[in-house]
């Protein structure tokens, strides 16, 4: 069986902590005939200490050629002043970017065991099951003019550029119709065609393709702003969320507290398939970095390990494997085990590597 390449961005902060726990569960899979060969590398702050970039050329390279790429997290206050151009953020950017990956799904679930650990009541949360596409490589996080210019009078002026082409919202919109049909068939878009012209295309696009092509499947527009609220509100109402780049930023943070805790959720970033049907792909935890959490054992690993499940399932055609992770996960979380970001008031709490290593207790389990 040919090798499947893993190329590991642990990266800052809490990233090695938790990729450390998701490099158990990989070979714990490779111990049970499964082939994966992993090759770790610097990205962010990291790589910029030792290369003076956020990322490499020479990690641009293996990431392309890699059949998946798992990401830890960036950032951190270390380099709160390196060149804006070279701060680990923009790292991450690139590879989105360079590797085509438009199409960032954050799936947003509640495990029953911890429905007390959101900051919501148990009845809106327990239970749910929602899917937010983000669209990732366009919008105001790459639009340009994108700079802060002098104006010589005293006054500077910040300037971002929100853009959206029709092929970009065409593809995103696809993508998000195509995943609803695998699940409850609906989907929200949310946009501002109230107060953006770009929202106003994005809400056009969407419904023409809907129209052509996806119209067995339920479509509700929302501003996005309104779309927060009832997020908030009764995320229930919600099967598969649309939207752009800043909004699924901020929305995608909303939704990770409904379950609990933002160390819960995975993320998928996917490209285009190519002829072979192959699509280049980063999966990443929708958390940060957090200093003031590294190095104390203190970190979840479950987003992490929960991101290398979506490998399992969007990369390598392994959704047996995938179902048995992500039951794996819920076994652990029933038994009782929280890291200190998922515990109630005055519960006990496991480490980073103890989670991890309950983690793979139960896949002994079950396997
Ligand atoms: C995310 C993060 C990133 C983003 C940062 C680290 C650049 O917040 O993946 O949600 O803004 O996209
Ligand atoms: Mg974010």
């Amino acid at each position: 069986m040919t090798a499947k390449t893993l190329l590991l961005l642990a990266g800052d902060g809490i990233g090695p902590e938790v990729m450390a726990e998701t490099k158990k569960i990989i070979a714990w899979f490779n111990g049970r005939g499964a082939t994966f060969e992993t090759q770790d590398d610097l990205v962010g702050g990291a790589a910029y200490d030792a290369h003076g970039e956020a990322v490499s050329e020479a990690t641009m390279k293996t990431a392309l050629k890699a059949d998946a790429v798992l990401f830890g997290a960036v950032g951190g206050p270390k380099w709160a002043s390196v060149p804006y151009d070279k701060r680990p953020e923009a790292g991450l950017l690139r590879l989105r970017k360079d590797l085509g990956l438009f199409a960032n799904l954050r799936p947003a679930i509640c495990y029953p065991a911890l429905a007390d650990a959101s900051s919501l009541k148990r009845e809106i949360v327990e239970g749910l099951d929602i899917l937010i596409v983000r669209e990732l490589t366009g919008g105001v996080y790459f639009g340009q003019p994108k700079e802060i210019t002098d104006l010589g009078n005293g006054q500077r002026r910040g300037v971002d550029t929100q853009v959206y082409d029709t092929y970009e919202i065409e593809r995103i919109a696809a993508a998000a119709f195509e995943l609803a049909r695998t699940r409850r068939n609906k989907v929200t878009s949310m946009e501002k065609h109230n107060v953006m012209l770009s929202g106003l295309l994005w809400k056009e696009i969407v419904t023409d393709l809907h129209k052509k092509s996806y119209s067995d499947v339920t479509l509700e527009h929302m501003l996005a702003d309104a779309g927060g609220m009832q997020l908030v509100r009764w995320p229930k109402q919600f099967d598969v969320i649309v939207t752009d780049n800043l909004f699924g930023d901020m929305l995608s943070d909303v939704a990770a507290m409904l379950t609990g805790s933002l160390g819960m959720l995975p993320s998928a970033s996917l490209g285009a398939a190519d002829e072979s049907g192959k699509r280049k792909a980063l999966y990443e935890p929708v958390h940060g970095s957090a200093p003031d959490i590294a190095g104390k054992g203190a970190a979840n690993p479950i987003a992490m390990i929960a991101s290398f499940g979506m490998a399992l399932r969007y990369s390598f055609g392994m959704a047996r494997e995938s179902d048995m992770l992500d039951r794996a996960i819920a076994a652990t979380l029933d038994k009782g085990l929280r890291t200190p970001d998922i515990a109630a008031k005055g519960q006990a709490t496991v480490t980073t590597a103890q989670m991890g290593d309950a983690i793979i207790a139960a896949l002994e389990a079950a396997a």
